[in-house]
Parts: C-alpha cells; structure tokens; sequence
C-alpha cells in the first residue's frame, strides 16, 4: 500500500475511533447545487431540494461523531441578483423545510439560530424563522445556524450601526465591542469552514469569524456530501496545527525542556 494511503486509512480509522481533535463548530459553504441538477438535466431547483436531503445527512452525521455547532450558508446576499424563479423556489424551499423539520430538530434537542438581513425576507418567512428561535431556544445539544440572507459584510455594517446607536465613544471601539453586536455573538468562530464543489472563494462568509479557521475546499457536490465526506474533512482537520499567529511548536519543546 503506498505511504499516503496508509496514513489516509489511519486517519480514517482515528476518526472512527473518534481518536481525535473533533471540531467544535463547523461552517459549510454548500455550493454545487446547480452542478448537479445540471448533469442530470434538471433545473437548479431539483439541485436545491437534492441539498436540504444533504444538510439532514450531515447533521445526523455531526450527531454521531460529536461536532456540537454547524453554520450552513442557505442564502447569501447576493443570491438576490439569481432568476426570479431560482429564488422563488428556494425562498418556498426554506419554509417548508422550516415547517417541516422543526419538530425533529426540537426533539433532538437542537437550537437552530438564523443569521441574516430578516427585515428583507417575506412576512411569513419570518415568523417561521421565529417560530424555530423561540421553540428551540433552551435546547442544549447542539446549535444549528442558518445563514439565510447572510453576508459578512452586511453582518459587520450592521454591527457597526449597532455600535453607533449605543452611542458607543471612538476610544471604546475595540474587536469585543464589535463581535458583541454580530448576530449570534454567543457562537464560538468557526474552527473548520467545508466549501463543496470546488471553489475556492469565501463568497462573503462569515468574514469576521473565520479570521483562524482552517479552510477545506471538496471537489464533491453538495448533494453529494455524505458521512464518508465529512469523515475525510475531520481526518484532515485533525492533522492541521492551528497556529493563531504564533509560535505553537517552541511553547511545545520549552514546556519540554522544563519537564
Ligand atoms: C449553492 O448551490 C446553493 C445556493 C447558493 C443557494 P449553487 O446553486 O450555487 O450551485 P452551482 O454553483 O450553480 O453549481
Ligand atoms: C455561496 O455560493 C453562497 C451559498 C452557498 C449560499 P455561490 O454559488 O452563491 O457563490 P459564488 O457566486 O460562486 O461565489
Ligand atoms: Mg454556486
């Protein structure tokens, strides 16, 4: 077996065993859907449906290997300027699944959070999105974040006009007084952020919270994103060594030398 192979079917078996560093939140850039509508002759909306499929998947498989906190980018900002119909479809496509799932995320335990410009999307869409809040707000098991009208930059503006209205003085401006007024100040930054299908851009996610994470970009289409995916992106997490700007590996051999 070459060497390569072996250490990829090592790190497999680790994350099997669940012998490893397991990433306390992941965010999913889940691109592809139009991909894989198309080679199938489908419209995109067929891609978008196959794709909710994929996000009920990956969160049984977050469940299983104990990652806590999942962001999924649904919508962003400027997915406005798509066709009419595209976004019809998909503004019908996150309400029903909305109505649809709720119980079951409840049941699970699971706190869902929405991310995004609200004040933009219908009237109904929005209760719906309160709805979920509310119900699921005490829930302890896991977050799940959908970022739905979400873009960085619109998330850092409004923190900004936040800070402003607080009447928040020049000198007081710091990082915590901006991250405080960011959508879901409690959730930590993302360690680990998946694109599928190849891209290898940040498409306005998460600007502010993925200063540190580790980016991992799949060729595999979002529909197609299973257990065994998120099995490999775990495993290459974990041979990765955060490094915060520092100097990690001479902390390590001085903590040595003292032992
Ligand atoms: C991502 O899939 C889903 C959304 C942006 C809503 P795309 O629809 O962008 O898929 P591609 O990039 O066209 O394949
Ligand atoms: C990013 O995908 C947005 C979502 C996954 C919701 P896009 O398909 O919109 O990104 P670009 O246009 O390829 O950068
Ligand atoms: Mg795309």
């Amino acid at each position: 077996m070459p060497r390569w192979e072996v250490a990829f079917w090592r790190d497999r078996y680790a994350v099997l065993t669940l012998d490893l560093q397991i990433p306390r939140h992941i965010g999913i850039i889940m691109d592809g859907n139009g991909r894989w509508a198309r080679q199938q002759r489908r419209p995109a909306s067929y891609g978008h449906r196959a794709g909710v499929r994929a996000i009920k998947r990956v969160l049984d498989a977050c469940e299983t290997l104990g990652v806590k906190m999942l962001s999924i980018y649904a919508f962003s900002t400027e997915n406005w300027s798509r066709p009419r119909a595209e976004v019809r479809a998909l503004m019908r496509l996150f309400h029903e699944t909305m109505q649809r799932e709720i119980d079951e995320m409840h049941r699970r335990g699971v706190r869902i959070v929405v991310s995004g410009r609200r004040d933009e999307l219908s009237p109904r869409m929005r209760e719906r999105i309160e709805e979920a809040m509310t119900r699921t707000a005490a829930n302890k098991n896991g977050v799940l974040n959908v970022c739905l009208n979400y873009g960085g930059r619109a998330e850092i503006v409004d923190a900004v006009k936040r800070l402003v209205a607080d009447g928040v003085e020049v000198g007081q401006v710091d990082e915590a007084s901006i991250a405080s007024r960011l959508y879901n100040p409690d959730l930590p930054d993302p360690d680990l952020i998946i694109r599928t299908a190849g891209e290898r851009r940040v498409s306005n996610f998460l600007l502010w919270q993925s200063a540190y994470s580790e980016m991992l970009v799949t060729e595999t289409l979002w529909p197609d994103f299973d257990m065994d995916d998120l099995k490999t992106a775990l495993a290459d997490y974990a041979s990765r060594v955060r490094r915060f700007g520092g100097r990690p590996e001479d902390e390590e051999a001085a903590q040595a030398a003292v032992r």
